[in-house]
């Protein structure tokens, strides 16, 4: 990693790891680890649930927006996790592209994403909705084909199969 101060941003679709691998890529980068929409939980003292029913999409993408501003602006180090939409959204994926030391998307195939998010999808606003698991696979399935194009600007891809959280991590650190 040439420029500094080391800014990693993970990014992917919605139950692909990044957070889990995010905490443990920052303790081997001994930098501190920021999951974004943790942080913007706890900025607003509100769920992202509460923040979509209270201020619909269009307001969480731009607080999303907003904060995502904020946190490759500083000048300390750390390993951002970003929420799913957040790179797919205004011009926000040239912004972490041009701030962020690298940039690593995390790509899990849709029947893995599928089973993940079926278990706590009441949690995630935008497929809390849907009522089968069928319909779940196909909503994924279409939301990943909009939304690969951007994912796939990021430098690093790391595909995901049945690696565990450490696996992913080494493989990351060996593309840094
Ligand atoms: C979203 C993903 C969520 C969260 C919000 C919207 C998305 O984050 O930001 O519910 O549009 O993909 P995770 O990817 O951490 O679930």
């Amino acid at each position: 990693m040439a420029n500094s101060p080391t800014i990693v941003v993970l990014i992917g679709y919605m139950g692909s790891g990044k957070s889990v691998v995010g905490q443990l890529l920052a303790k081997q980068l001994n930098i501190p680890f920021v999951d974004a929409d943790a942080h913007l939980e706890s900025e607003t003292q509100q769920t992202i649930s509460e923040i979509f029913n209270q201020k619909g999409e269009l307001g969480f993408r731009k607080m999303e927006r907003q904060m995502l501003h904020e946190l490759l602006n500083t000048s300390s180090e750390k390993v951002i996790s970003l929420g799913g939409g957040a790179p797919c959204y205004f011009d926000n994926m040239n912004i972490i592209l041009d701030k962020a030391t690298q940039v690593v998307y995390l790509d899990v195939s849709i029947p893995v994403l599928v089973d993940r998010l079926w278990l706590g999808k009441n949690h995630r606003p935008v497929i809390a909705h849907i009522d089968s698991k069928e319909s779940l696979t196909e909503f994924v399935g279409k939301h990943l084909f909009e939304r690969r194009p951007f994912y796939r600007k990021s430098p690093i891809a790391i595909t995901i199969n049945m690696q565990t959280p450490d696996e992913i991590v080494s493989k990351i650190l060996k593309k840094l």
